[in-house]
């Protein structure tokens, strides 16, 4: 399973990437705006730092507005990926960009439909929102699951980013349901490797070395 890190913030981004469990980054309007930088300078930025895909979102609504800024953001990085909200114009996009041979990420996606209409559009990437799936009172882990035995019983390329992932048990839930990838907010990825024990455990082995140590 990779493993993308859910944030702009450039410090987190270059601590975290020293461990080598980075696999890429995913960024949205949101979690840019929380940086007050310029939009592209950081996405080249990350880009140059991560070795792996950076996913940037467009902004415009129209086919028309959504296809100029993915083909400038295109060229930002070879690394990046152009992130497009799933409604009938986004679809559109990534139809085009597929034939382009641009790399998508279908975000904001709720449901297995959603998930499926991406993947047939052409999308590189389908992001499910897990948390906010919860939020609703429906079962985000259930919809990872779902959407994939839907794209392995068509054998579709489309690798499946769960995203809005809150929690430890999001994670391993979703790697156990055979999602290709999540996208972890920085505040959230040392809650993996943390453990009491561990911590009781080193504190105890510390203590007893003291005893003996000259
Ligand atoms: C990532 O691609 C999504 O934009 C992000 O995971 C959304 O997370 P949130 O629901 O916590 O805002």
């Amino acid at each position: 399973m990779d493993f993308y890190l859910d944030t702009a913030d450039l410090e987190e981004i270059k601590r975290l990437n020293k461990l080598g469990i980075v696999d890429g980054v995913t960024t949205n309007p949101s979690i840019i705006a929380k940086t007050n930088r310029d939009f592209k300078e950081t996405i080249i930025e990350i880009c140059s730092i991560v070795n792996g895909p950076v996913s940037a979102e467009v902004t415009g609504q129209t086919v028309e507005d959504m296809l100029k800024e993915a083909r400038d953001i295109a060229e930002w990085a070879p690394n990046v990926v152009v992130k497009i909200p799933m409604t009938e114009e986004g679809l559109e996009v990534v139809n085009i960009l597929s034939g382009e041979g641009i790399k998508t990420n279908v975000t904001l996606v709720f449901s297995v439909a959603q998930g499926l209409m991406a993947a047939k559009a052409g999308a590189t990437y389908v992001s499910p929102f897990v948390g906010r799936v919860d939020d609703i009172g429906e079962d985000g882990i259930e919809l990872i699951q779902n959407l994939r035995t839907v794209l392995k019983n068509y054998n579709f390329d489309t690798k499946i980013i769960t995203a809005s992932v809150r929690s430890i048990g999001h994670l391993e839930m979703a790697a156990k349901a055979g999602a290709d990838i999540a996208t972890i907010p920085g505040s959230l990825l040392p809650k993996l490797w943390k453990h009491p024990l561990t911590d009781i455990g080193i504190e105890k082995f510390l203590s007893d070395w003291e005893k003996v140590a000259k």
